[in-house]
């Protein structure tokens, strides 16, 4: 009997555990804890067996009584916790949309970078945004009585550093890290000290381009620029190159676009007519950064380029005002 009111006790909480409803839960417990129960009929007989057996099955008897009467309890609340939460639930009410967020035009334009350039087999590459003055300026060919140190004014930071004026710095960490060949991009934010209107930011975002190995031309450069920009603007757009200069490349160029009114519109915002939109700036790499990053200018040639991304965002989208992109103001986020 002991053997038997030990096992009764686990077969009934699993019953128990197992009802559906409250009406299941009653009758479970009067069919297990009723005067007619199992239960009952051994602990009525408890006084019949010989002294020495009593207290162990007395003891075991009250032991089952009590785990099945938590297992009742425990159930009971359960089936009243889950009517109440069934009851909370109103279908008819309307759906909550969940909010969706979106990429921020720049890091669609920054993915969409990386997936052109990845296509040519360009790596991605990184840099940080405080520098110091030899990766900014210096190991560009750009030394401190340099008159192009003018235009690229910026904030100083406490102990000599300063926020990078332009991607280039990559340029140089890059190389100064890896044997040639290299093929990178760079992206990120730059700074310079501007009077903040529609078309100049102190902050705004640039990507760098670096190709080194033996025997890289010009041509490449052009190539290269030429399949950018016609995955950028569209497959019929042309590329224009004009003699320019930049301290860290030679020669060097500023590169334009054909304007993506095809020339159609005199009166065109963009291209004030003339058909050619200014993108930005390119060269073959100085001698003298090669120099600076223990290159053998003998040995090896490359090119480089740098890009605005505000301003390519802007024309493709109409966009007359360069501060929107830094606002946060959700309603001009959203529309892209
Ligand atoms: N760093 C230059 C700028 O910001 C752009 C550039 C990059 C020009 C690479 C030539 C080569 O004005």
């Amino acid at each position: 009997m002991l053997e038997e009111v030990r096992q009764l006790a686990s077969v009934v909480v699993a019953e128990i555990t197992a009802a559906q409803d409250d009406k299941a839960l009653e009758a479970l417990r009067v069919h297990h804890l009723g005067r007619k129960s199992r239960l009952r009929q051994i602990a009525r007989q408890i006084g019949h067996l010989p002294a020495a057996q009593r207290p162990a099955l007395g003891e075991a008897t009250g032991r089952a009584q009590q785990a099945i009467q938590q297992a009742l309890d425990d159930k009971a609340l359960a089936l009243r916790q889950m009517a109440e939460s069934a009851s909370a639930l109103d279908v008819t009410l309307p759906g909550r949309r969940p909010l969706l967020g979106c990429a921020h035009l720049l890091s669609q334009l920054t993915d969409e970078l990386i997936s052109i350039f990845q296509g040519m087999g360009f790596d991605v590459a990184d840099g940080p945004e405080a520098e110091d003055e030899y990766h900014n300026f210096d190991a560009l060919n750009t030394p401190a009585d340099h008159p192009a140190r003018d235009l690229h004014d910026t904030f100083y930071l406490e102990g000599g550093g300063l926020m990078r004026t332009h991607t280039s710095t990559v340029q140089i960490r890059v190389m100064e890290q890896t044997p040639p060949p290299v093929r990178i991009i760079s992206l990120g934010r730059c700074y310079r000290k501007e009077t903040v209107d529609a078309t100049h930011h102190f902050a705004f975002h640039q990507i760098e381009g670096l190709y080194v190995d033996r025997g890289v031309s010009f041509a490449d450069l052009k190539g290269t620029i030429e399949a950018m920009g016609r995955q950028l603007m569209g497959a019929e757009t042309q590329v224009r190159f004009r003699p320019h200069f930049f301290p860290f490349t030679e020669p060097s160029v500023e590169y334009d676009f054909t304007c993506i009114c095809k020339r159609q519109r005199a009166n065109c915002s963009i291209c004030k007519g003339t058909g050619w939109i200014e993108i930005a700036g390119a060269g073959m790499v100085d001698p003298a950064v090669f120099t600076a990053v223990g290159y053998d200018p003998d040995e090896y040639t490359g090119f480089a380029f740098g890009m605005g991304l505000e301003r390519i965002a802007m024309i493709r989208h109409g966009i007359d005002d360069v501060r929107r992109f830094l606002e946060n103001d959700l309603r001009f986020i959203r529309q892209f």
